[in-house]
């Protein structure tokens, strides 16, 4: 039993009080959830640490685990950005603002925020799992929190333009002189001044310095597979690379064996992990 004293699989009855596309071809929705009870909502926000998730849970339909994609400081909402793949997702798309819906969590360790403080951070993410990487972002620009962190440099690669998330605020990241901010996509595209590539190679371009820095991946396995040895070749030392997992959950909280890699589950030791701590593990990413 967690320690609020309820059943850790019970869900905590939430709204739906936005929900929104993020891409022009319709497959990745956001959704900004509020809580029924407010004593929920303070025992989340007790709990939340950017790079957790949750299980979103729809009665009769089941459970899928989504990366929490909202600042703390945003207000007493969760926001989270669902691509269409199978049964669940379909469904969850067709949920409008006044929708109910069910969620536990927050899920899992998040980043490792303290023991970063002071730090250069590289952010780097590909697709819809660049989700979690936008809340960090958002966390560490907060007036409140900029001054933790030394400099903030974002690569975020989408396969489109149209496919690129979180359009209105990412492009006010380009006005700040904290933030360096590199957006990519695949091919080019005509109006498109970004850069074209694939994320290993646009980090490869950008060359971040390892230098008293921090380098998060989260993408697509592909993506990960090949950014973490460029990391290494830019001469990151594996304890300072972090990696965000995904892998089929089914109990969230370290119970049913589904997700484990070795001795470690993804659900309850993870999602993040160090490539140095992942290094140890049998290969499984
Ligand atoms: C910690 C964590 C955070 C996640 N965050 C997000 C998020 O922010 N946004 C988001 O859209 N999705 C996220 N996912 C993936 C999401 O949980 C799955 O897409 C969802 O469960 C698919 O359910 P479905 O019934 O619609 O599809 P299914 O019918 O279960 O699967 C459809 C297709 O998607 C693939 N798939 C399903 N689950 C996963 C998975 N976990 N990893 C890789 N491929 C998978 C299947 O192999 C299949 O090809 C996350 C997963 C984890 C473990
Ligand atoms: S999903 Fe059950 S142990 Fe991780």
């Amino acid at each position: 039993m967690p320690d609020n004293g309820h059943n850790p699989y019970e869900p905590t009855p939430m709204h739906i009080i936005r929900a929104y596309f993020e891409s022009n071809d319709n497959s990745l929705k956001t959704f900004e959830l509020t809580f029924d009870d407010h004593k929920d909502c303070e025992a989340f926000f007790n709990k939340y640490n950017p790079g957790q998730f949750c299980q979103l849970s729809i009665f009769g339909k089941g459970e899928a685990p989504f990366g929490i994609a909202s600042a703390a400081w945003e207000g007493d909402f969760v926001r989270f950005t669902v691509q269409k793949l199978g049964s669940f997702t379909k469904h969850i798309h067709t949920f409008k603002a006044g929708d109910p819906i069910g969620m536990r969590g927050p899920l899992g360790n998040g980043f490792p925020l303290k023991d970063w403080k002071g730090k250069n951070l590289v952010i780097i993410g590909g697709g819809c799992a660049f989700s979690t990487l936008y809340a960090l972002t958002k966390h560490v620009h907060h007036p409140e929190n900029r001054l933790d962190f030394d400099q903030l440099v974002v690569i975020y690669g989408a396969r489109t333009s149209g496919l690129c998330m979180y359009k209105h605020d990412i492009q006010s990241w380009y006005q700040r002189e904290d933030i360096e901010i590199h957006q990519a996509i695949d091919v080019p595209e005509e109006g498109w001044s970004h850069h074209v590539g694939y994320v290993p190679d646009v980090v490869k371009e950008v060359a971040p310095s390892p230098m008293n820095a921090v380098a998060v991946v989260c993408g697509p396995p592909i993506m990960t597979k090949y950014t973490l040895p460029t990391l290494v070749d830019l001469g990151f030392a594996p304890e300072d690379i972090f990696i965000s997992l995904e892998k089929r959950m089914k109990c969230g909280i370290g119970k049913c064996g589904r997700c484990n890699i070795g001795s470690k589950y993804i659900c309850k030791d993870g999602p993040v992990f160090s490539l140095a701590e992942l290094q140890a593990l049998p290969a499984d990413i």
